[in-house]
C-alpha cells in the first residue's frame, strides 16, 4: 500500500528569515512542519502557524541549552519525522580572530558547531531510519575556497561544524542522509543588506535539494542550487 500521509519536517530555528522561509516553503509543498523559536516572543512563525490550518506548529528550543534540546526530544518521543533541519546560527563581529573576545569566540563556536551536532545526535531517534538530517552550513566554512578571509570566527565555526558532521558520519551506524547546506549569500540580519539573494530566491532551491537527496545516505555538502561545495 502506498503511504499518502504528508511528509513531516522539524525545523530548528524557524523564527525569521531563512528558517521561517523554509517552514513556509515546506508547508506550501504539502509537508507538515514543526518549527522552533526560542523565548516566548511572538514571531513570524506564529503568524504562519495561525494561518496554516494545522499544517505548521510552533515549538520552543534553545540549541545551546542541552536540557532544552532533551525536553524537545521527550515532547516528540513518539514522532517519526522525514526531515530534521538545523537552521539556527549566529554571526561574528568580523574582526581578526586574535581580536575577538574569548567569550564571543566561544559563543559563536558553541552555537554554530557544537550545538547543531548535539541537536542532530539528540534528535536523530525522532527521524525515520532512512530519513534526512540537514544542517545549515555556509560556503564560508569551506577551507579550500577561503582565499579572501574575513569573518574569521564565523568561517571557523562553520568549518568546525562540517568537520564534526564528518566525524559523526564516520562513527554512526545508520542509513539516514546527512546534508550540510550552503544557502547562498542571502539578505537577512546575518547576511546583511548587500547580499545578492533574497530569502525567496534561496529557499526553494534549499528545499528542492533536501527533497532530491532524500534516501541517498552518507554525508554531502551542497549548495541551494544543488551543487557540490568543496570542503
Ligand atoms: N544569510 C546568509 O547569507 C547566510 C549564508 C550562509 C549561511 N547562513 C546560515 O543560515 C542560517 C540562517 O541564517 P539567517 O541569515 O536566516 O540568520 P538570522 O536572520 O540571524 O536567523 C538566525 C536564526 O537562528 C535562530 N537562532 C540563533 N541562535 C539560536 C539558538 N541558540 N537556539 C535556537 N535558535 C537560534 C534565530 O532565532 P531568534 O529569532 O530567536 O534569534 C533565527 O531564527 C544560519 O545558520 C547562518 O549561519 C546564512
Amino acid at each position: 500500500m502506498t503511504d499518502t500521509s504528508p511528509r513531516t519536517a522539524l525545523i530548528i530555528g524557524a523564527s525569521r528569515n531563512l528558517g521561517l522561509g523554509l517552514a513556509r516553503e515546506f508547508a506550501q509543498r504539502g509537508w507538515k512542519v514543526v518549527g522552533t523559536v526560542r523565548g516566548a516572543s511572538r514571531t513570524g512563525l506564529h503568524d504562519l502557524a495561525d494561518t496554516s490550518e494545522g499544517q505548521v506548529a510552533v515549538e520552543e528550543v534553545d540549541i545551546t541549552v542541552v536540557e532544552s534540546v532533551e525536553q524537545l526530544r521527550e515532547r516528540f518521543a513518539e514522532a517519526s519525522f522525514d526531515l530534521l533541519f538545523v537552521n539556527a546560527g549566529i554571526t561574528d563581529p568580523d574582526k581578526p580572530a586574535s581580536e575577538v573576545e574569548t567569550e564571543v569566540f566561544t559563543r559563536v563556536m558553541v552555537t554554530n558547531a557544537l550545538a547543531p551536532l548535539r541537536v542532530i545526535e539528540t534528535l536523530a531517534p525522532l527521524v525515520k531510519p532512512e530519513g534526512t538530517m540537514g544542517v545549515m552550513s555556509s560556503r564560508q566554512g569551506s577551507i579550500s575556497m577561503n582565499e579572501r578571509g574575513g569573518h574569521e570566527v564565523y568561517r571557523a565555526s562553520k568549518s568546525a561544524l562540517n568537520q564534526l558532521m564528518r566525524s559523526y558520519d564516520a562513527r554512526r551506524d545508520d542509513k539516514r542522509t546527512l546534508l550540510l547546506i550552503h544557502p547562498g549569500w542571502v539578505q537577512t540580519e546575518l547576511g546583511g543588506e548587500g547580499a545578492p539573494l533574497t530569502v525567496e530566491q534561496s529557499v526553494p532551491g534549499i528545499v528542492s535539494t533536501l527533497e532530491a537527496h532524500a534516501g541517498d545516505g552518507g554525508l554531502q555538502f551542497r549548495s541551494y542550487a544543488d551543487e557540490t561545495v568543496a570542503w
